[in-house]
């Protein structure tokens, strides 16, 4: 059932065919971002169960995973951290290679930017077959996080990407779905 708040969202998001390849329909977020009610709801939607518990950060991926795990951060009173891709953080890194759809690429996050055992959420905007989600998580793992949940606007569910973070023990939000790519 899809519920009204889950109407607007889909509403907010523009649906570009074709990109960025022959066959893909990508699923563009910045008219939800830019749009200030449905960008409100996403936030307090993707927040509500989390609301009087203490979580000490969220962890964001780069890059649509900063805008809302920032937002997210402030409403929860949380720090935020950024997991980013390769080369881009100044000081001691943790990294690991995922898979992406042709090759692998690299992310890492700042080795001190937890302590073992804080309360983690995993923050991005969207996750598809999960690899990107999954090497986060792993990550996180390797420092000790105690990860909450993992929350995204959008579920892609017959790529998998869900199943691959619950297989792994971790607790998965997500706020709408589309079909296919
Ligand atoms: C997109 C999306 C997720 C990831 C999901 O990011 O924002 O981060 O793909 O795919 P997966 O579940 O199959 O791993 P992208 O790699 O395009 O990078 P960007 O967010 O930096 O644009
Ligand atoms: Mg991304």
């Amino acid at each position: 059932m899809t519920t009204t708040v889950q109407s607007e969202l889909i509403a907010a998001i523009r649906n570009i065919p074709d990109y960025p390849k022959p066959g893909v329909m990508f699923r563009d977020i910045t008219t939800l971002l830019g749009n200030p009610r449905a960008f409100r709801r996403a936030i307090d939607e993707l927040v509500h169960p989390y609301a009087g518990t203490k979580i000490d950060k969220i962890a964001g991926i780069e890059a649509r995973g900063f805008i809302l795990g920032g937002a997210i951060a402030h409403q929860l009173s949380s720090g935020f951290v950024p997991i980013r891709k390769k080369g881009k953080l100044p000081h001691d890194t943790v990294r690991i290679a995922y898979s992406l759809e042709y090759g692998v690429d690299e992310m890492e996050m700042h080795k001190d930017a937890l302590k073992p055992g804080e309360k983690v959420i995993l923050v991005d905007d969207l996750i598809a077959t999960g690899g990107t989600a999954e090497a986060a998580v792993k990550l996180l793992k390797q420092m000790g996080a105690d990860i909450v949940a993992a929350c995204f606007v959008i579920d892609l569910p017959e790529l998998g990407g869900r199943k691959k973070l619950e297989a792994l023990g971790v607790n998965v939000r997500t706020l709408i779905e589309f079909d296919g790519h």
